[in-house]
């Protein structure tokens, strides 16, 4: 045996950093190295540079995503900002998710992406990885499998589109694509200006302009501590976008070196800021479930009890579309996030670490005064009194359901009225549209099995539009109730994430045609008029089984995905739940 001893070769410090990390133990590590080493090389790479800190990069650029568009400037940047540094770049690809090109749903592939994510960041040597996501389901697929990975991460964000113009009047994706659309609907605009609308509503690569979930997701990340400062707001195609790369890259270096690891930055208090931030920003209903998710991966729970209290003394600061008025540019040119959290510093844990290595409270000093702005309110005087989401309880949501208070008519949010109940996303699309329907502006739309394992995968199909012949009438808005998800560029007075699902058997399976229902946002009362003993009748005279499948993903999604209130994440890829029930202070 000519091979040195693995001892020799592979000094036990140097098996945990750099090439050699993770090197795995048969018994010759040695010659693992050396194998290792000996590929690598394959791609011209010294010594030298293989001696440094190695800093993973997450490429989630792809031809079907292009709110990741700008993905390869920035990787460039990354690249620049980690070998200033002293570090070595390695991007590496994993599945990018676009939110109108992921069948069935995205929210179907967001768990796959976060053990892509997770798997590639465990098996690959890195010492730091850095995160590049925009899209609605990447950022939060990308926080999940890192949460669980464990090394040293940052978030950067690949940042919002431009805006565009349709006949001098702004717009931008897509809180303006369902108003134009409903327009449509209606007959107020015709298939000519439609088309020219088209082109106008994605001005640029990027993520949506508006507070969905992309631009959501983009805040609380910021907020978690996962970006630099100043992390979320540039638009994707501006030279700020670059900078954060070239600092993110930069960091992820530093990181590596100080051995700050995600569990320091993903703290219980991380997670409250994180939650705060979000109803305040009047941020996406989906924010709720990809939070639970990440936090779940580090062995919290959600309370949305709690976290609807803590939203009944979080007001609405942020005056962007669907809530109010403005785009992402607009918020970023008034100083993005860092003029939110100081007017937001009372309400929140100053001393949460962030990738940095500093806490979020001298972030927010190190970013100076404020400024003039029309764009983020001061807490006196906000756009919504109350947090965006409000929660709702009643028999109708044993498990709790979600409503974007600041989106809906407040004329609907105390009422009462008659169910009309569509059985699933196809019988909906059937009849919706129908002259027959019978419907009235007073009743309640009920869409059943778009939950979790309904559909599958939770579509953003809670969104029901308003039937034809009300629109026509110029009904804007109609209490709509399902197990499903919205987007967060949709509005109206619309009840989501009813849990347990219709699908898994839960009250929302047995709703009738004619059935009342009452909605109190007040009393964040959900109540079906049906009594228990009249629903225990209909639950044993048409027992609700459960979808499964054969074979593949699916089958691995239908046997393990949990309720809204887990976060729709694959049980087996939560951690135990050791920590406090968040937020602990609401
Ligand atoms: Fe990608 Fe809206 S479709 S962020
Ligand atoms: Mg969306």
């Amino acid at each position: 045996d000519t091979h040195p001893s693995p001892q020799h070769a592979t000094a036990p410090d140097e098996a945990a950093h750099g090439i050699a990390k993770g090197l795995p133990d048969y018994g010759d590590r040695g010659f693992s190295l050396f194998l290792r080493r000996a590929f690598i090389k394959g791609a011209g790479y010294t010594d030298a540079a293989l001696g440094r800190p190695i800093i993973g990069i997450a490429n989630t650029a792809s031809a079907y995503n292009p709110c990741h568009g700008n993905a390869p400037q920035l990787i460039e940047a990354v690249k620049r900002g980690v070998l200033l540094a002293g570090g070595l770049p390695m991007d590496f690809p994993t599945i990018s998710v676009h939110e109108s090109f992921s069948q069935p749903t995205s929210m179907y592939t967001r768990n796959l992406m976060s053990m892509d994510t997770e798997e590639m960041i465990r098996a690959q040597p890195m010492d730091a990885v850095v995160l590049i996501g925009g899209c609605d389901k990447t950022v939060p697929a990308q926080l999940m499998g890192a949460a669980s990975a464990g090394i040293p991460a940052i978030a950067l964000i690949t940042g919002a589109m431009l805006t565009g113009a349709h006949r001098s009047q702004r717009v931008g994706a897509c809180t303006d694509c369902r108003r134009y659309w409903a327009r449509f609907r209606a007959g107020e605009i015709d298939a000519q200006e439609i088309a020219d609308v088209n082109r106008q509503l994605v001005a640029s690569v990027g993520t949506c302009s508006v507070m969905g979930t992309a631009s959501t997701m983009a805040c609380i990340a910021e907020a978690l501590g996962m970006t630099v400062p100043g992390g979320a707001s540039p638009p994707a195609v501006t030279a700020d976008r670059i900078r954060v790369a070239e600092q993110t890259g930069a960091q992820a270096v530093a990181m590596a070196r100080s051995g700050l690891t995600i569990d320091k930055v993903l703290t219980a208090r991380a997670f409250e800021n994180a939650m705060r931030v979000l109803l305040a920003i009047g941020g996406s209903t989906n924010a709720i479930v990809h939070l639970t998710a990440i936090a779940g991966r580090m062995g919290y729970d959600i309370d949305l009890d709690a976290f609807d209290r803590m939203g009944r003394q979080t007001p609405v600061l942020l005056d962007l579309k669907p809530s109010g008025a403005h785009y992402m540019e607009d918020f970023h040119h008034a100083g993005g996030m860092a003029t939110l959290l100081r007017e937001l510093k009372p309400l929140l844990h100053l001393d949460a670490l962030t990738v940095t290595g500093r806490t979020l409270g001298e972030e927010i000093e190190r970013a100076g005064p404020g400024f003039a702005q029309q764009v983020v309110r001061p807490l006196e005087r906000p756009i919504y009194p109350q947090g965006g989401i409000a929660v709702l309880q009643g028999n109708l949501a044993p498990g709790g359901a979600i409503i974007k208070q600041s989106t809906a008519d407040a004329a609907l949010m105390e009422h009462e009225g008659r169910a009309v109940v569509f059985e699933n996303a196809e019988d909906l699309a059937r009849r919706i549209d129908s002259d027959g329907l019978d419907v009235t502006q007073a009743d309640i739309l009920v869409l059943k099995n778009i939950g979790p394992k309904g559909a599958p995968g939770m579509p953003e199909a809670g969104y029901i539009p308003i039937p034809r012949k009300l629109a026509r009438a110029g009904v804007k808005d109609i209490v709509r109730i399902s197990d499903g998800r919205m987007s967060g560029t949709a509005f109206g007075t619309i009840v989501l994430h009813v849990t347990p699902e219709a699908a898994v058997g839960g009250p929302l399976a047995h709703v009738r045609n004619g059935d009342r229902i009452r909605l109190s946002v007040r009393e964040r009362a959900l109540t079906l008029l049906v009594d228990d003993q009249e629903l225990a009748r209909r639950a044993s005279a048409h027992p609700v089984v459960a979808p499964r499948a054969d074979r593949g993903y699916r089958k691995l999604f239908l046997q393990s995905v949990t309720q809204a209130d887990q976060g729709v994440d694959f049980d087996f890829l939560r951690a135990p739940v050791t920590r406090a029930r968040l937020p602990a202070s609401g």
